[in-house]
Protein backbone atom coordinates (compact mmCIF):
# COMPACT_ATOMS: atom_id res chain seq x y z
CA UNK A 1 0.00 0.00 0.00
CA UNK A 2 1.34 3.48 -1.22
CA UNK A 3 2.75 5.52 1.71
CA UNK A 4 0.12 8.61 1.49
CA UNK A 5 0.66 10.03 5.10
CA UNK A 6 0.95 13.78 4.93
CA UNK A 7 2.61 14.77 7.69
CA UNK A 8 2.29 18.36 8.05
CA UNK A 9 -1.54 18.05 8.32
CA UNK A 10 -0.34 16.20 11.78
CA UNK A 11 2.32 18.27 13.14
CA UNK A 12 0.18 21.35 14.09
CA UNK A 13 0.09 20.35 18.15
CA UNK A 14 3.70 20.91 20.10
CA UNK A 15 3.96 20.42 23.20
CA UNK A 16 7.26 21.98 24.13
CA UNK A 17 9.04 25.20 22.40
CA UNK A 18 12.26 26.49 22.99
CA UNK A 19 12.28 29.93 22.69
CA UNK A 20 16.09 30.51 23.12
CA UNK A 21 16.06 31.42 26.47
CA UNK A 22 12.94 29.80 28.32
CA UNK A 23 10.90 26.24 27.48
CA UNK A 24 7.41 26.78 26.89
CA UNK A 25 5.58 23.76 28.02
CA UNK A 26 1.73 23.09 27.11
CA UNK A 27 -0.24 23.07 30.19
CA UNK A 28 -1.54 19.03 29.31
CA UNK A 29 -3.27 19.38 33.04
CA UNK A 30 -5.81 21.86 31.52
CA UNK A 31 -6.34 20.37 28.10
CA UNK A 32 -8.60 20.05 26.38
CA UNK A 33 -10.61 23.31 27.77
CA UNK A 34 -7.90 25.66 27.96
CA UNK A 35 -4.36 25.52 25.80
CA UNK A 36 -2.27 27.27 27.74
CA UNK A 37 2.00 27.35 27.91
CA UNK A 38 3.59 27.50 30.82
CA UNK A 39 7.11 29.20 30.88
CA UNK A 40 10.21 27.69 32.71
CA UNK A 41 13.16 30.03 32.84
CA UNK A 42 15.23 27.72 35.04
CA UNK A 43 15.96 23.30 35.34
CA UNK A 44 13.95 23.11 38.67
CA UNK A 45 11.00 24.06 36.98
CA UNK A 46 11.26 22.12 34.16
CA UNK A 47 11.91 19.01 36.68
CA UNK A 48 8.52 20.48 38.93
CA UNK A 49 6.58 20.60 35.47
CA UNK A 50 7.83 17.26 34.57
CA UNK A 51 6.52 16.23 38.21
CA UNK A 52 3.21 17.77 38.43
CA UNK A 53 2.32 16.17 34.22
CA UNK A 54 2.45 19.52 32.68
CA UNK A 55 4.54 17.89 30.38
CA UNK A 56 3.58 14.27 30.16
CA UNK A 57 4.85 10.88 27.97
CA UNK A 58 8.10 9.46 27.95
CA UNK A 59 9.64 11.01 24.88
CA UNK A 60 8.05 14.43 26.06
CA UNK A 61 9.59 14.23 29.91
CA UNK A 62 12.99 13.27 28.26
CA UNK A 63 13.13 16.04 25.55
CA UNK A 64 12.24 18.79 28.30
CA UNK A 65 14.98 17.12 30.38
CA UNK A 66 17.34 18.13 28.01
CA UNK A 67 16.21 21.93 27.69
CA UNK A 68 16.28 21.67 31.76
CA UNK A 69 20.00 20.84 31.41
CA UNK A 70 21.06 23.61 28.85
CA UNK A 71 18.94 26.21 31.47
CA UNK A 72 21.14 24.96 33.91
CA UNK A 73 23.67 25.92 32.55
CA UNK A 74 22.78 29.30 31.85
CA UNK A 75 23.48 29.59 35.92
CA UNK A 76 27.32 27.80 35.41
CA UNK A 77 30.60 29.39 35.08
CA UNK A 78 33.21 26.87 33.44
CA UNK A 79 35.97 26.51 31.20
CA UNK A 80 35.18 23.35 29.52
CA UNK A 81 32.32 20.24 29.50
CA UNK A 82 34.27 18.56 32.36
CA UNK A 83 34.24 21.41 35.16
CA UNK A 84 30.26 22.13 33.67
CA UNK A 85 29.31 18.64 34.29
CA UNK A 86 30.36 18.38 38.23
CA UNK A 87 28.50 21.79 38.62
CA UNK A 88 25.47 20.87 36.34
CA UNK A 89 25.24 17.05 38.16
CA UNK A 90 22.53 18.46 40.90
CA UNK A 91 20.39 19.68 38.88
CA UNK A 92 20.47 16.78 36.19
CA UNK A 93 19.97 14.05 39.66
CA UNK A 94 16.77 16.66 40.58
CA UNK A 95 15.59 16.37 36.61
CA UNK A 96 16.55 12.77 36.78
CA UNK A 97 14.30 12.32 40.42
CA UNK A 98 11.04 14.24 38.31
CA UNK A 99 9.68 11.08 37.65
CA UNK A 100 10.71 7.02 37.89
CA UNK A 101 9.01 4.66 35.70
CA UNK A 102 10.02 6.25 31.89
CA UNK A 103 13.52 5.48 31.11
CA UNK A 104 13.50 8.57 28.66
CA UNK A 105 14.13 10.66 31.08
CA UNK A 106 16.85 8.97 32.27
CA UNK A 107 18.40 8.21 28.78
CA UNK A 108 18.04 11.81 27.47
CA UNK A 109 20.10 13.09 30.93
CA UNK A 110 22.71 10.27 30.11
CA UNK A 111 23.02 11.73 26.62
CA UNK A 112 23.43 15.31 27.61
CA UNK A 113 25.95 14.58 30.38
CA UNK A 114 27.95 12.51 27.21
CA UNK A 115 28.39 15.19 24.91
CA UNK A 116 28.93 17.70 27.68
CA UNK A 117 31.54 15.89 29.17
CA UNK A 118 33.40 15.16 25.61
CA UNK A 119 32.91 19.14 24.82
CA UNK A 120 35.78 21.95 25.27
CA UNK A 121 35.18 25.96 25.70
CA UNK A 122 32.01 25.64 23.46
CA UNK A 123 30.23 23.33 26.34
CA UNK A 124 27.27 25.70 26.23
CA UNK A 125 26.42 25.18 22.50
CA UNK A 126 27.02 21.18 22.37
CA UNK A 127 24.39 20.98 25.35
CA UNK A 128 21.84 23.35 23.53
CA UNK A 129 22.79 21.14 19.68
CA UNK A 130 22.09 17.94 21.82
CA UNK A 131 18.92 19.24 23.29
CA UNK A 132 17.68 20.22 19.96
CA UNK A 133 19.16 16.81 18.34
CA UNK A 134 16.91 14.66 20.78
CA UNK A 135 13.77 16.59 19.51
CA UNK A 136 14.74 16.10 16.34
CA UNK A 137 16.02 12.68 16.24
CA UNK A 138 11.94 11.54 18.07
CA UNK A 139 10.10 13.46 15.24
CA UNK A 140 11.65 11.41 12.93
CA UNK A 141 11.44 8.09 14.58
CA UNK A 142 7.31 8.37 15.16
CA UNK A 143 7.13 9.28 11.80
CA UNK A 144 9.30 5.89 10.85
CA UNK A 145 7.35 4.56 13.48
CA UNK A 146 3.63 5.28 12.32
CA UNK A 147 4.71 3.83 8.54
CA UNK A 148 6.35 0.17 9.76
CA UNK A 149 3.43 -0.34 12.72
CA UNK A 150 0.64 1.08 10.59
CA UNK A 151 2.20 -1.76 7.63
CA UNK A 152 1.04 -4.74 10.20
CA UNK A 153 -2.41 -3.50 10.33
CA UNK A 154 -5.35 -5.01 7.66
CA UNK A 155 -7.46 -2.49 5.59
CA UNK A 156 -10.67 -2.21 7.13
CA UNK A 157 -9.55 -2.54 10.69
CA UNK A 158 -10.76 -1.10 14.11
CA UNK A 159 -8.35 -0.03 16.93
CA UNK A 160 -8.01 0.21 20.36
CA UNK A 161 -5.64 2.70 22.17
CA UNK A 162 -5.04 3.79 25.86
CA UNK A 163 -3.49 6.97 27.35
CA UNK A 164 -2.13 9.56 25.11
CA UNK A 165 0.89 8.76 23.25
CA UNK A 166 0.50 11.39 20.40
CA UNK A 167 1.92 14.86 19.35
CA UNK A 168 1.08 15.74 23.05
CA UNK A 169 3.35 12.71 24.27
CA UNK A 170 6.35 13.22 22.26
CA UNK A 171 8.11 15.65 19.53
CA UNK A 172 5.47 15.38 17.63
CA UNK A 173 2.96 12.28 15.67
CA UNK A 174 3.33 10.07 18.17
CA UNK A 175 3.96 6.22 18.61
CA UNK A 176 1.09 4.42 18.85
CA UNK A 177 -1.48 7.48 17.80
CA UNK A 178 1.11 7.59 15.18
CA UNK A 179 0.59 4.17 14.06
CA UNK A 180 -2.88 5.51 14.06
CA UNK A 181 -2.76 8.24 12.21
CA UNK A 182 -0.87 6.68 9.36
CA UNK A 183 -3.34 3.76 9.66
CA UNK A 184 -6.18 6.02 9.07
CA UNK A 185 -4.12 7.67 6.41
CA UNK A 186 -3.50 4.95 4.67
CA UNK A 187 -7.48 3.04 4.95
CA UNK A 188 -6.09 0.46 6.97
CA UNK A 189 -7.88 1.77 10.05
CA UNK A 190 -11.90 2.82 10.12
CA UNK A 191 -12.53 2.70 13.57
CA UNK A 192 -10.50 3.99 16.77
CA UNK A 193 -11.49 3.28 20.00
CA UNK A 194 -9.91 5.27 23.02
CA UNK A 195 -9.61 4.32 26.25
CA UNK A 196 -10.63 7.17 29.08
CA UNK A 197 -6.86 6.19 31.07
CA UNK A 198 -8.12 7.17 34.77
CA UNK A 199 -7.53 8.62 36.69
CA UNK A 200 -5.91 11.28 34.50
CA UNK A 201 -7.97 11.03 31.83
CA UNK A 202 -5.33 10.89 29.82
CA UNK A 203 -7.41 9.42 26.68
CA UNK A 204 -10.67 11.50 27.37
CA UNK A 205 -8.63 14.47 27.66
CA UNK A 206 -5.91 14.45 25.19
CA UNK A 207 -6.33 11.67 22.72
CA UNK A 208 -9.83 12.51 22.04
CA UNK A 209 -8.59 16.45 21.43
CA UNK A 210 -5.62 15.45 19.19
CA UNK A 211 -7.39 13.25 16.87
CA UNK A 212 -10.43 15.74 16.57
CA UNK A 213 -7.81 18.32 15.32
CA UNK A 214 -7.09 15.96 12.15
CA UNK A 215 -10.07 15.06 11.25
CA UNK A 216 -10.45 11.41 12.72
CA UNK A 217 -13.15 10.91 15.14
CA UNK A 218 -12.30 8.43 17.87
CA UNK A 219 -15.31 6.51 20.46
CA UNK A 220 -14.27 7.36 23.51
CA UNK A 221 -14.95 3.98 26.09
CA UNK A 222 -14.97 3.69 29.68
CA UNK A 223 -11.59 1.57 31.00
CA UNK A 224 -13.70 -0.85 32.47
CA UNK A 225 -15.92 -1.11 28.88
CA UNK A 226 -12.38 -2.69 26.90
CA UNK A 227 -12.84 -6.23 27.22
CA UNK A 228 -16.70 -6.62 25.95
CA UNK A 229 -15.61 -4.34 23.06
CA UNK A 230 -13.17 -6.70 22.24
CA UNK A 231 -15.73 -9.53 22.41
CA UNK A 232 -17.74 -7.71 19.99
CA UNK A 233 -15.29 -8.05 17.38
CA UNK A 234 -15.20 -4.21 16.50
CA UNK A 235 -11.16 -4.04 17.38
CA UNK A 236 -8.79 -6.27 15.75
CA UNK A 237 -5.49 -4.04 17.38
CA UNK A 238 -4.96 -2.93 20.77
CA UNK A 239 -2.05 -0.15 20.33
CA UNK A 240 -0.28 1.38 22.91
CA UNK A 241 2.96 3.39 23.64
CA UNK A 242 5.81 2.49 26.17
CA UNK A 243 7.82 4.27 29.40
CA UNK A 244 10.11 1.29 29.19
CA UNK A 245 11.06 -1.63 27.12
CA UNK A 246 13.13 -4.37 29.12
CA UNK A 247 15.96 -6.47 27.55
CA UNK A 248 13.18 -9.17 27.35
CA UNK A 249 10.72 -7.08 26.13
CA UNK A 250 8.50 -6.86 29.11
CA UNK A 251 7.45 -3.61 29.02
CA UNK A 252 5.85 -0.87 31.12
CA UNK A 253 3.14 1.32 30.60
CA UNK A 254 0.40 3.54 31.57
CA UNK A 255 -1.82 1.25 34.77
CA UNK A 256 -4.45 -0.81 32.78
CA UNK A 257 -2.01 -1.68 29.62
CA UNK A 258 -1.69 -5.11 31.55
CA UNK A 259 -5.30 -5.69 31.25
CA UNK A 260 -5.52 -4.68 27.89
CA UNK A 261 -3.56 -7.22 26.64
CA UNK A 262 -4.62 -9.83 28.99
CA UNK A 263 -7.93 -9.36 27.02
CA UNK A 264 -6.47 -9.23 23.69
CA UNK A 265 -4.76 -12.34 24.05
CA UNK A 266 -8.07 -14.27 25.24
CA UNK A 267 -10.27 -12.84 22.39
CA UNK A 268 -7.88 -13.40 20.08
CA UNK A 269 -6.76 -9.96 18.64
CA UNK A 270 -3.19 -8.36 18.19
CA UNK A 271 -1.33 -6.37 20.56
CA UNK A 272 1.27 -3.72 19.56
CA UNK A 273 3.48 -1.83 21.06
CA UNK A 274 5.04 1.67 19.70
CA UNK A 275 8.13 3.53 21.75
CA UNK A 276 11.45 4.63 19.83
CA UNK A 277 14.98 3.06 20.96
CA UNK A 278 14.91 5.51 24.02
CA UNK A 279 12.33 3.72 25.62
CA UNK A 280 14.50 0.44 25.69
CA UNK A 281 16.23 -0.36 28.36
CA UNK A 282 18.91 -3.42 27.69
CA UNK A 283 20.19 -3.02 31.15
CA UNK A 284 17.07 -3.62 32.93
CA UNK A 285 16.68 -7.39 32.31
CA UNK A 286 12.65 -8.04 33.14
CA UNK A 287 9.76 -6.02 34.15
CA UNK A 288 10.12 -7.23 37.72
CA UNK A 289 13.12 -4.99 38.01
CA UNK A 290 10.83 -1.52 37.14
CA UNK A 291 10.37 0.77 39.53
CA UNK A 292 6.66 1.96 38.92
CA UNK A 293 5.90 4.89 39.80
CA UNK A 294 2.87 5.16 42.38
CA UNK A 295 1.64 8.67 42.85
CA UNK A 296 -0.56 10.10 45.31
CA UNK A 297 -4.06 8.19 45.90
CA UNK A 298 -5.81 12.01 46.21
CA UNK A 299 -5.44 11.61 42.21
CA UNK A 300 -7.88 9.00 42.44
CA UNK A 301 -11.25 10.65 44.54
CA UNK A 302 -12.50 13.34 41.92
CA UNK A 303 -12.75 14.25 38.46
CA UNK A 304 -11.88 17.45 37.91
CA UNK A 305 -11.50 18.79 41.03
CA UNK A 306 -15.55 17.42 42.34
CA UNK A 307 -14.88 14.93 44.98
CA UNK A 308 -16.53 11.26 43.39
CA UNK A 309 -15.32 9.02 46.46
CA UNK A 310 -16.81 8.72 49.58
CA UNK A 311 -15.06 10.31 52.79
CA UNK A 312 -12.35 8.55 55.08
CA UNK A 313 -11.71 5.99 52.15
CA UNK A 314 -7.68 5.10 51.75
CA UNK A 315 -6.45 4.38 47.98
CA UNK A 316 -3.74 2.95 46.03
CA UNK A 317 -2.20 5.05 42.74
CA UNK A 318 0.24 3.19 41.07
CA UNK A 319 0.79 4.77 37.74
CA UNK A 320 1.73 2.19 35.26
CA UNK A 321 2.03 -1.67 35.00
CA UNK A 322 4.13 -4.23 33.14
CA UNK A 323 3.21 -6.29 30.19
CA UNK A 324 5.06 -9.25 29.71
CA UNK A 325 6.41 -10.08 26.61
CA UNK A 326 4.75 -13.06 26.03
CA UNK A 327 1.17 -10.75 25.72
CA UNK A 328 3.09 -8.79 22.90
CA UNK A 329 3.08 -9.69 19.02
CA UNK A 330 4.73 -7.03 18.27
CA UNK A 331 7.25 -3.80 19.11
CA UNK A 332 7.40 -1.35 16.64
CA UNK A 333 10.36 1.22 17.15
CA UNK A 334 12.24 3.41 14.43
CA UNK A 335 14.97 0.21 14.03
CA UNK A 336 11.79 -2.43 12.74
CA UNK A 337 9.21 -4.43 14.13
CA UNK A 338 9.95 -7.03 16.58
CA UNK A 339 7.62 -9.98 16.37
CA UNK A 340 6.74 -12.05 19.62
CA UNK A 341 9.63 -10.26 21.65
CA UNK A 342 11.79 -12.10 23.78
CA UNK A 343 15.71 -11.71 25.50
CA UNK A 344 16.55 -13.23 22.21
CA UNK A 345 15.03 -11.10 19.51
CA UNK A 346 15.92 -8.05 21.63
CA UNK A 347 19.21 -8.71 22.10
CA UNK A 348 19.27 -9.38 18.82
CA UNK A 349 17.76 -5.64 17.81
CA UNK A 350 19.72 -3.87 20.21
CA UNK A 351 22.44 -5.41 21.58
CA UNK A 352 23.61 -6.92 25.05
O1 LIG B 1 1.71 9.41 33.15
P1 LIG B 1 1.91 9.73 31.70
O2 LIG B 1 0.75 10.45 31.09
O3 LIG B 1 3.23 10.39 31.44
O4 LIG B 1 1.98 8.30 31.00
C1 LIG B 1 2.20 8.23 29.62
C2 LIG B 1 2.14 6.87 29.08
O5 LIG B 1 2.05 5.89 29.79
C3 LIG B 1 2.31 6.74 27.61
O6 LIG B 1 1.54 5.66 27.13
C4 LIG B 1 3.78 6.46 27.31
O7 LIG B 1 4.58 7.45 27.91
C5 LIG B 1 4.05 6.44 25.88
S1 LIG B 1 3.96 8.09 25.21
C6 LIG B 1 4.49 8.13 23.65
Amino acid sequence: MDNVIDFDRYDRIRPIRWTGDSLELLDQRKLPFVVEYVRCDDSDAVAAAIHALTVRGAPAIGIAAGWGVVLASRTVEAANGVEAAAKLEPAMQRLNAARPTAVNLAWALARMRRVLTAAGSDWRAVLEREAQAIAEEDLAANRRMGALGAALIPPGSGVLTHCNTGSLATAGFGTALGVIRAGVAEGRIDKVYAGETRPWLQGARLTVWELQQDGIDPTLIADAAASHLMKTGQVQWVIVGADRICANGDTANKIGTYQLAIAARHHGLKFMVVAPSSTVDMETPSGDAIHIEERDPGELFGVGGVRTAAEQVGAWNPVFDVTPHELIDAIVTERGVIERPDAAAMKAAFGG
